[in-house]
């Protein structure tokens, strides 16, 4: 291998010459609206598991594109030397509903570029650090690292993951992998590179009540007629304090693992601040400004989050009626060692005994995750941020879900491994979703370097 190929300045010249490729296939698959969640959109979708594999040919791996019960998973193999590690990169092509009315300042999956910054939803979740990961890789396989690359890029892990695990399981013969590396993690802030110690799971609920079949006028019924809108703002309030998010579920933090004093000392030092947060993510207001509580809060406490309720009339003025039912899609962030099986079971007989006419939909849910923070990886993770930021990642824990994750160190046997590039400042799933050419460079040395790196362990 060339010692010189791996050097900051040769990956910055390799980037560099590199940037307009990069954008023009950023810019064509972020105009494709990969949406997962919406039914009408499964043909953009395939459309956009064909473009990745197409990327991939191009890239010199061979192909193929695993069907599921739901979207396709698209596989690239690189195969070097049967005598090398394999690794797989893992990242998801699928995205976030958006819609213009959302609050974006130009149609979403329309992709922009402007002073190195990149617009359009999916740009830094995940396709952007998807593509500066594969340019990452490519140079590292062009510069004789001494490795086999095995790309996964999933299309339904925003709808949590339902059909990943039983089909990496089905085609496990054909995966089989010595780690994986997963880029869908978020910094601290710019400059305070991050990698997760950790992973919140998550689980869904929908809840309805429904107590007529049409809007009734409420002078001539209102009094006697029950509101469902009402009876779910008060079944919600009975779940949760809105004001302090304290969960009143009984048991709800039994299980609840509390943050080391190793994971506290990293969080204090790991460059959070309460402004940032504020800023990053446009809050007016907190429900604490303590920056130690909110990254407790964030990263090592369940929640009870209300999505949204949907029941009743939305137009302007006043409409003067009963509604007939009301929604309201619910969702429990949870982190070791809480259970899924354990919280459905409190949430919907808690909540069925306080409003017995509750119907209850159960998502698929996550478990959490505890990242690995040791060992050669662990550390070529870390020098290889520092190689390519000039610092070193902070290891805490991270609020977000990947529902991969577990089913890629369940089937595959693999230790996972991260390397996120996304920022606060980015605005997952918010709208003006963006990210950056310093990220997206940056983030291809950094690859690049991790893989030589893997290569070269005993
Ligand atoms: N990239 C995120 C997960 C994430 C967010 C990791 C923040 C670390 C920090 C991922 O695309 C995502 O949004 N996942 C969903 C999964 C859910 C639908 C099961 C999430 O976390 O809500
Ligand atoms: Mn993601
Ligand atoms: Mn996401």
């Amino acid at each position: 291998m060339a010692s010189d190929a791996f050097t900051r300045e040769a990956l910055q010249r390799y980037a560099d010459a590199e940037r307009a490729p990069f954008e023009t296939a950023l810019r064509e698959i972020v105009e494709i609206p990969t949406v997962s969640v919406e039914p009408d959109r499964k043909a953009e979708v395939a459309r956009g598991a064909e473009y990745a594999a197409g990327l991939l040919r191009r890239f010199g791996a061979e192909t193929r594109i695993l069907a599921t019960p739901g979207h396709p998973i698209v596989v690239g193999r690189f195969q070097r030397n049967a005598a090398w590690p394999t690794v797989t990169l893992y990242n998801h092509l699928d995205v976030q509903p958006a819609e213009m009315e959302d609050g974006w300042d130009a149609a979403p999956f329309k992709f922009a570029a402007t002073d190195g910054r990149y617009y359009g939803r999916g740009t830094t979740d995940d396709k952007g650090p998807a593509l500066s990961a594969l340019w990452g890789a490519r140079y590292a396989l062009q510069h004789g690292a001494r490795i086999n690359l095995q790309v996964l890029w999933e299309l339904e892990e925003e709808i949590g993951s339902p059909n990943f695990e039983s089909t990496i399981r089905r085609e496990s013969a054909s995966l089989q992998t010595d780690t994986a590396i997963v880029s869908d993690t978020v910094w601290v802030s710019r400059g305070r590179p991050a990698a997760p110690a950790g992973l919140r799971g998550l689980q869904g609920f929908r809840f309805t009540l429904e107590f007529g079949k049409s809007d009734q006028h409420s002078g001539v019924t209102g009094g006697a007629a029950r509101n469902p809108v009402t009876e779910i703002c008060a079944l919600i309030a009975e779940c949760v304090d809105g004001r302090t998010g304290r969960i009143k579920i009984p048991g709800f933090y039994k299980d609840v693992v509390p943050p080391t004093r190793q994971e506290l000392s990293d969080m204090k030092r790991c460059g959070f601040t309460t402004a940032g947060f504020k800023k990053d993510h446009h809050f007016k207001s907190l429900r604490t400004n303590d920056p130690m509580e909110i990254m407790k809060r964030v990263w090592c406490l369940p929640t009870f989050e209300v999505h949204g309720i949907a029941g009743g009339y939305q137009g302007p003025g006043v409409k003067t009626v009963v509604p007939p039912r009301a929604t309201a899609i619910v969702s429990c962030r949870l982190v070791p060692d809480m259970k899924e099986a354990k919280v459905i079971k409190m949430v919907r007989d808690f909540a069925r005994r306080k409003n017995p006419d509750v119907q209850i939909e159960v998502e698929h849910g996550l478990p959490a995750y505890r990242g690995r923070t040791t060992g050669p990886h662990a550390d070529a993770i870390r020098a290889a941020m520092k190689f390519a930021f000039g610092r070193e990642p902070s290891f805490v824990r991270e609020g977000g879900s990947i529902g991969a994750v577990l089913s890629m160190e369940r089937v595959l046997k693999s230790p996972v491994f991260f390397l996120g590039l996304s920022l606060p400042e980015h605005g997952y799933h918010a709208p003006n979703e963006n990210y950056d050419w310093s990220q997206a460079s940056g983030g291809m040395a950094a690859f690049a370097d991790y893989f030589r790196r893997v290569g070269e362990m005993a």
